[in-house]
């Protein structure tokens, strides 16, 4: 029996009225927290293979059980495919005690990305799509902070590359993190629904099965 997951509630109704000056906030003071030296050291050992390998690179960020990570390596044989996620459980299938995973085209990291883009972003990976798969929403109003585009880090995240696909059940986090792409970036936006026939991901397949509308925000170049 598959347990249905709970539609997302907040005390928001709709886009956070801080949103804006969050944003504009984080664009004109840096975020500057000093790397914790586990994050360099799992960095240091990725960027080595990437630098031999100089393929371009899809980044799969909250990448959970790596799932998602895994079907796009496959579905993009000629791209490098980097999934990193901090969880201590959910990277179990594919890593056992390493905190790494590297074979064919797949690279997993367990790592927390707040770190871990900084340093992509000083390292200048050749990222050609960044996947947002279902990120924890943080639904109540004080929470803004903990959402990606509330977010310290969010201008560098951006700067990662061009384009971006984030996906959720949330349809507020989907309003916010557009409107905070408009205001970062001068890239075409779009926010639409989708209907998934293949999940990309075990929360896409979860939401799917309780019934929740999906939706996704992307960069159109
Ligand atoms: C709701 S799950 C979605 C997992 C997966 N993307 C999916 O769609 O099945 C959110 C994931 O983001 C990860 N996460 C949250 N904050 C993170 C951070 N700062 N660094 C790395 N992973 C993070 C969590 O560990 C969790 O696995």
């Amino acid at each position: 029996m598959t347990i249905k997951s709970s539609i997302v509630t907040s005390n928001q109704s709709g886009i956070h009225k801080d949103l804006e000056s969050s944003v504009k906030k984080h664009l004109a003071n840096p975020f500057r927290k000093p790397y914790r030296p586990f994050s360099a050291e799992i960095f240091h050992k990725a960027n080595e293979i990437i630098n031999n390998l100089e393929l371009p690179i899809i980044l799969d960020s909250g990448c959970g059980t790596g799932e998602s990570s895994y079907l796009l390596s496959k579905q993009n044989p000629d791209v490098l495919v980097v999934g990193i996620d901090k969880s201590e459980k959910r990277l179990d299938k594919f890593i056992s005690n390493e905190n790494f995973y590297d074979k064919d085209n797949l690279i997993l990291i367990r790592a927390d990305v707040i770190d871990i883009w900084r340093m992509i972003k000083q390292s200048n990976w050749n990222i050609k799509k960044h996947y947002l798969l279902y990120p924890n929403p943080w639904p109540k109003k004080d929470q803004l902070k903990r959402r990606w585009h509330g977010h310290p880090v969010f201008p560098e995240m951006i700067s990662l590359c061009d384009q971006i696909e984030l996906r959720t059940n949330w349809r507020i986090y989907a309003e916010e993190f557009k409107q905070t792409l408009d205001i970062v970036t001068e890239k075409n936006v779009l926010l639409d629904s989708i209907e998934v026939t293949d999940f990309i991901s075990p929360f896409e397949k979860k939401y799917y099965d309780s019934g929740h509308e999906l939706y996704r925000v992307i960069t159109i170049n």
